[in-house]
């Protein structure tokens, strides 16, 4: 069949994104999005970089999300008010769920300081699989003391306004599947308990000991 005319391509396009379609809603099955929440550097990207070789070692199609990263490029030019922020997590939260639809594993770290937004997120995910949220725990002391951007100086210095945790807030979630203390966790200790709880809840096969 030709679609050669702008109409037909019109056509196709409105079918594409028609929602009315129930199979496009179809989900693959055995997908879900692991959401890291927390202060800029609790170690929510160190943590889910460590989690990700572990589940694709096991085989699952495992794709990041990290706050740096996607506001390079799909939320390149937002910035910090609650509202670039909201949308930068619905963002996130979206392509997620459509990830999660396909049976991939996402692993998103944003610090996502909003209980409703990050609500929103799971909302989306969970019509198409699970949503496991792992609240990165850390003081916003103990984060300046590592400071590994060099920000939190800025921000105590006034160089940056509306930094979360300094004069912008954190809402730590009340209901997160996992909370990992990274003040008394080392890094390789709280993804092996990340790990542990995705085998069971059995989103991902237990290790095979040989
Ligand atoms: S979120 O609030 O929208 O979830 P996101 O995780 O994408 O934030 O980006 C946070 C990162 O942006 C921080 O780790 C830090 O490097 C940088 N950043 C720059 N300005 C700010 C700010 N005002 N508040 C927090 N993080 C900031």
């Amino acid at each position: 069949m030709s679609h050669s005319s702008s109409q037909s391509a019109k056509q196709i396009g409105e079918h594409i994104y028609a929602h009315d379609h129930p199979e496009s809603d179809r989900a693959r099955g055995g997908g879900f999005t692991l959401w890291f929440t927390g202060l800029s550097g609790s170690g929510k990207s160190t943590i889910a970089h460590l989690v990700g070789p572990e589940l694709d070692r096991r085989g699952l199609f495992v794709e990041y999300m990290d706050g740096d990263t996607v506001r390079t490029h799909l939320s390149k030019g937002l910035g910090f008010s609650k509202e670039d922020r909201d949308t930068n997590i619905e963002r996130i939260g979206w392509v997620a769920s459509r990830i999660t639809r396909q049976g991939g594993a996402v692993i998103a770290a944003a610090i996502s300081p909003y209980e409703e937004t990050r609500a929103k997120a799971r909302g989306l995910v969970e019509e198409f699989g699970a949503f496991v949220e792992v609240y990165v725990k850390a003081s916003v002391d103990e984060c300046a003391r590592r400071d590994v951007k060099g920000l939190y100086a800025k921000a105590f210095a006034g160089e940056i306004k509306g930094f979360t945790g300094v004069d912008d807030p954190y809402e730590a979630p009340s209901a997160a599947e996992i909370v990992v203390d990274t003040e008394a966790t080392e890094p390789e200790e709280a993804a092996a308990l990340v790990v542990a709880k995705l085998e069971e809840l059995g989103l991902i096969p237990a290790e095979v000991t040989a």
